[in-house]
């Protein structure tokens, strides 16, 4: 057997093959099945950006119509699934709840099917249309309110921000917020999408897979960085106090939330889309200081980590557009896992189109031949 070096966190080490997305970090580049997410930002819808994910071609006018439709008929979640919810924490995190209802989809859908392409658009369908309605129903109940039902005459982030607000959105926050979609549904082999494609591999049912990653998207290294960006902006405070706040930070080697990332050496470029929807919404709906010092932050942080290739990622504006929406910072992450979902089925069926269980290796750094000491000599 081959014998390979560790790399901690499996730093550059191929963990499959795949046609779904691509990253130039150098550069600055990423696509989705070849197209520049800046093109499908700008022309593209979330379904239909979802839709070339998952089947790998763009839809027809005929496929996209179909797929939104059963997206729109698939929102409604069960009342079981509800009442489950309403016994939730209110104090819990959303991610949490999210990861447990996702879960728990399993159990209500419990036939599994892997070889029937029927079964793997049935279950795309309901996890794509019903993860925005546990979000927003959750955030509801944890206030005290009933959850709203998904209304049919609006598109799908329309219909979202409509669930989780109670009212109609601005048509330019809807839009917005379907873009912020576009922007984070896929990002090659990183650690939520590594932990989809490990559990796919074991062949067990897509609430499982998309259960998986939904609790390893939820750590501050990763989707739960964007909430840290915001606590850290407020902590901050105002442009001034930026300069002395890195300085301290990077002097007690504590990492700057909303920078770097182990692929982009460059600045993300999903942080410049989200930069430019960011001045859009403060255009339209009035500024936020909190922008100012970002800004100030990342001239201070190119000044000084610009050398090392560490600059805004996609989570350094993403929390500022949704602040704007009035969003409340603890839903920013399930956002993020909405999106991503897209992505993460993407990898399920393609792992399930050649599938090999992963199972990799280990470097044993332990002891050997240790006797046992018996209980009373311990
Ligand atoms: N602030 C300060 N220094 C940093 C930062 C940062 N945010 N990120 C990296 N560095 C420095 C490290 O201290 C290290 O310096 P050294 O070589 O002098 O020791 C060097 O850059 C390399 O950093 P690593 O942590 O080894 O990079 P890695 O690829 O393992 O980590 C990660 C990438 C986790 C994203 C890291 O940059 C980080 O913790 N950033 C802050 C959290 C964050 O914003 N996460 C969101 C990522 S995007 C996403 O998941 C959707």
């Amino acid at each position: 057997m081959m014998v390979c070096e560790y790399k901690p966190g499996l730093e550059g080490i191929p963990a499959a093959q795949s046609s779904i997305s691509y990253v130039d970090g150098q550069k600055g580049i990423l696509e989705y099945r070849g197209i520049r997410i800046e093109e499908l930002a700008a022309k593209s819808t979330f379904l239909e950006t979802a839709y070339l994910l998952i089947w790998g071609e763009l839809p027809s006018k005929e496929e996209l119509k179909a797929f939104e439709e059963e997206v729109r008929l698939h929102r409604r979640i069960k009342y079981r699934i509800r009442d489950m919810m309403k016994s939730f924490p209110e104090s819990g995190h959303p991610m949490d709840a999210l990861q447990a209802s996702a879960a728990a989809l399993g159990l209500f859908y419990s036939l599994r099917d892997l070889h029937n392409p029927a079964y793997i658009r049935d279950s795309v369908v309901r996890l794509i249309a019903t993860i925005p309605t546990m979000v927003a129903a959750f955030q509801l109940m944890r206030k005290g309110n009933d959850p709203v039902k998904p209304r049919d005459d609006l598109d799908y982030s329309a219909n979202f921000l409509y669930m989780l607000n109670e009212k109609e959105p601005d048509a330019l926050a809807a839009k917005i917020f379907d873009i912020c979609l576009i922007l984070h549904v896929e990002h090659t082999m990183n650690a939520s999408t590594f932990s989809a494609r490990v559990t796919a591999s074991t062949l067990t049912d897509p609430y499982a897979v998309v259960a998986s990653a939904v609790g390893t998207l939820g750590g501050p290294l990763h989707g739960g960085a964007n909430e840290e960006v915001i606590q850290m902006l407020e902590e901050i405070g105002s442009v001034e106090n930026v300069r002395p706040y890195v300085e301290e930070r990077l002097q007690n080697k504590q990492k700057l939330m909303g920078f770097g990332h182990r692929v982009y050496k460059v600045k993300d470029p999903r942080a410049i889309i989200l930069q430019e929807l960011a001045e859009q919404l403060f255009d339209k709906f009035g500024g936020d200081k909190y922008y100012d010092i970002a800004q100030e932050m990342e001239r201070v942080v190119e000044e000084k980590l610009g050398h090392k290739g560490i600059y805004p990622n996609v989570d350094f504006y993403s929390g500022l557009v949704y602040r704007k929406m009035g969003i409340p910072t603890d839903l920013f992450t399930p956002i993020f896992a909405i999106a991503r979902v897209a992505g993460w089925l993407a990898h399920w069926k393609e792992q399930l189109a050649e599938n090999r269980i992963f199972r990799p290796t280990q470097v044993y750094n332990g002891k050997h031949e240790v006797p046992y000491t018996p209980l009373e000599q311990r």
